[in-house]
């Protein structure tokens, strides 16, 4: 039995019951066109909470349907989507878990011939514009609208996707970002949108309703980051979920320190803040969380790739049984395509 992966923690107000979160993973090829899902999410995600998950970040889903990562992204930009949210929201509340939802923008990287990011960028088969300030304007809107509607269908938050070279990362980043005006430039400048929509959603939303972020760390350095960090628990961020931004390979991990990069600077981004912070990659192990846990180098452990393998991750860790162990595919997660052909599926 594990004490130590079974211990509740609080994020903002909210119990939760044990230190594992299911950290937002796409599933691509399960939604149609218009961010409607064709393939159930309440039960996707109900059998990860049955399985004793404690939190659970539902898959990016996107704010605007010109901001998509890809044509089988899940909605949350009308209010028609709302339904599909609130299935999941009871199914996860009926077996305990806290859930709530990654909002996405994928500037750059968004469908479509001519994009919108921090500056223009030289893409292949795209053109690529500054956004205007307009533009700035609507995504801050578009964050809020999706914000209130994740909360009417009855999820305790949302997470703000900072991370992986999507928008927002588009705008910390110096080597994306070269604006002239008030969002680009100086370190404040760069980290000006991010604080705003975490500021508007925060008005729009109450106090109680959690707000995460998806930090991209050493986007481009760890110094920044952690300034970064501390603006974030400032501005009312509630918990941070630490991942890989633009740039992150100019990381120096210690050689006591036994997992991946990605995770090292979860646990170096936890030392700046007083709000709990998440790491992720590559954990497929009790074993791995417990060392992460039990050395109090993070408040929470993000388990993917993990619990796609087996829903059941979580209660089987906590009970030392086990797992059904992802097989990191060398081609590539399988979920890429569609989730219905990693080895795992429905096993
Ligand atoms: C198929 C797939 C889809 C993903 N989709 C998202 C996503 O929607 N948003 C996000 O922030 N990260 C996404 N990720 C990254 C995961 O959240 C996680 O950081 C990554 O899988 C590493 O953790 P793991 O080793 O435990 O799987 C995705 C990863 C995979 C494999």
């Amino acid at each position: 039995m594990s004490n130590t992966i079974n211990r509740s923690i609080k994020v903002n107000k909210h119990k939760v019951k044990n230190r594992i979160i299911m950290p937002p993973v796409v599933c691509f090829n399960w939604t149609d066109n218009d961010g409607f899902e064709i393939i159930d999410r309440a039960d996707h995600y109900g059998k990860r909470a049955k399985g004793g998950t404690g939190m659970i970040i539902i898959e990016s889903s996107s704010i605007s349907k010109d901001v998509r990562i890809c044509d089988t992204e899940l909605g949350i930009w009308k209010d028609e989507h709302i339904p599909q949210f609130e299935r999941i929201a009871k199914s996860c509340h009926d077996e305990g878990a806290v859930v709530i939802v990654q909002l996405m923008n994928a500037g750059k990287k968004a469908l479509g011939k001519t994009v919108y990011s921090s500056s223009p960028v030289e893409i292949e088969n795209k053109e690529c514009l500054e956004m205007p300030i307009q533009m700035i304007e609507k995504v801050k809107k578009d964050h809020v609208a999706a914000a209130l509607r994740a909360k009417k269908a009855g999820l305790d938050g949302i997470e703000i996707h900072g991370a992986h070279g999507y928008l927002l990362s588009q705008l910390t980043s110096k080597e994306v970002n070269k604006r002239t005006d008030s969002y680009g430039g100086s370190l404040d400048n760069r980290l000006r949108l991010s604080l705003e929509i975490v500021h508007e959603i925060r008005q729009a939303v109450g106090e109680d309703f959690i707000i995460c972020y998806r930090l991209g760390a050493n986007d481009p350095t760890m110094e920044e980051d952690k300034y970064f960090a501390k603006k974030l628990e400032e501005a009312g961020v509630d918990i941070l979920n630490v991942s890989v931004g633009i740039g992150a390979d100019s990381i120096v991990v210690p050689e006591e320190f036994k997992l991946s990069a990605i995770t090292y600077m979860g646990t170096v981004i936890h030392q700046e803040v007083n709000i709990p912070v998440a790491c992720v990659f590559g954990i497929r192990e009790a074993k791995e969380a417990e060392y992460l846990l039990e050395n109090n180098l993070i408040d929470m452990v993000a388990v993917g790739r993990g619990l796609l393998a087996d829903p059941d991750w979580t209660n089987k860790a906590i009970k030392g049984e086990d797992i059904n162990k992802c097989y990191h595919c060398r081609t590539g997660c399988k979920y890429h395509i569609d989730g219905r052909k990693c080895p795992w599926y429905n096993k």
